[in-house]
């Protein structure tokens, strides 16, 4: 599937953009049944903000057991004095996390579209395993900015294995706060892990030096575009300070035949992994 030069860039580069991967219907009805999710949930019952400049969440139990779950992540200042959100659900939401890919059919389907089976293969993987879902609402005027980091602090195998494949749901801008990633940056070492310890988590640092980030590119992408990016690739995103949304799903595989901490962040005790067969 994979032409020579789209690998080239690959290796060259540590991310890969393929416009036009999932058609328009396929990112709508991803949209709309990411929404439907939403339309179950009660903020009063599982209130949780999902921020990555505080720490404050990571100490969270519903943030810790959500790797074998369907969860909603708010963006912080959306909830008024009353404790119900003071806004429509989906200009509010920070993600829905972390296993719609096994839970919901409509997820499942969108992450097991054959044509992205054969990427994985053709990248490298030998067993892929689909580890993550996240669908990031990034809303208007309150879409917070994911700092600079690795998809491997957070998702450490043994030998280094995981990709992240992320989706434009909307169209990404600049002004709604498209990713940016360093080309190249995967040849870095990781500076970071991300692990659990007692009944929170730690992270292990083994660089403390901030990134050099005076190479980084952003990386517009219309609605379904695809973006691949290498476990090991600095990647970052803005606030989104726009008028407009900036919804996009992202999967993240992990090979089999590496080893998985018990450690990790995400756990799925009830829950297998399973590959891209449907
Ligand atoms: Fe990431």
């Amino acid at each position: 599937m994979l032409t020579d030069e789209q690998r080239r860039a690959w290796d060259e580069h540590g991310f890969l953009v393929v416009e036009g991967f999932y058609r328009d219907d396929e990112c709508l009805g991803l949209r709309d049944r990411a929404l439907e999710l939403l339309r179950d949930f009660d903020p009063a019952e599982h209130r949780s903000v999902f921020s990555t400049t505080e720490q404050s969440h990571a100490q969270d139990d519903y943030f810790l057991t959500s790797g074998d779950k369907v969860r909603v992540f708010l963006e912080s200042g959306v909830l008024g004095a009353d404790g119900q959100l003071d806004r429509a659900p989906e200009l509010a939401i920070n993600k829905l996390g972390h296993a719609m890919h096994d839970l919901d059919p409509v997820f499942s389907a969108f992450s097991r579209k054959p044509e992205l089976a054969q990427l994985a293969t053709d990248l490298g993987f030998v067993e892929p395993k689909l580890l993550q879902s996240m669908y990031i609402g990034k809303p208007p005027h309150v879409g917070g900015e994911v700092v600079w980091h690795t998809d491997h602090t957070f998702l450490w195998t043994e030998p280094q294995t995981v990709v992240g494949f992320w989706v434009a749901i909307d169209d990404a801008t600049l002004a709604n706060g498209c990713m940016w990633a360093i080309p190249g940056g995967h040849r870095l070492p990781v500076r970071s892990r991300f692990r659990r310890e007692g009944d929170g988590t730690a992270t292990e640092v083994f660089d403390p030096e901030p990134y050099d980030t005076s190479g980084r590119v952003p990386l517009e992408a219309p609605r379904g575009t695809l973006i691949a990016l290498h476990g090991t690739l600095p990647h970052w995103s803005a606030p989104n300070t726009s008028e407009t949304p900036r919804h996009a799903y992202t999967l993240h595989v992990i090979d089999g035949t590496a080893d998985y901490p018990a450690d990790n962040w995400l756990q799925r005790p009830t829950l297998p992994l399973r590959g891209f067969a449907p």
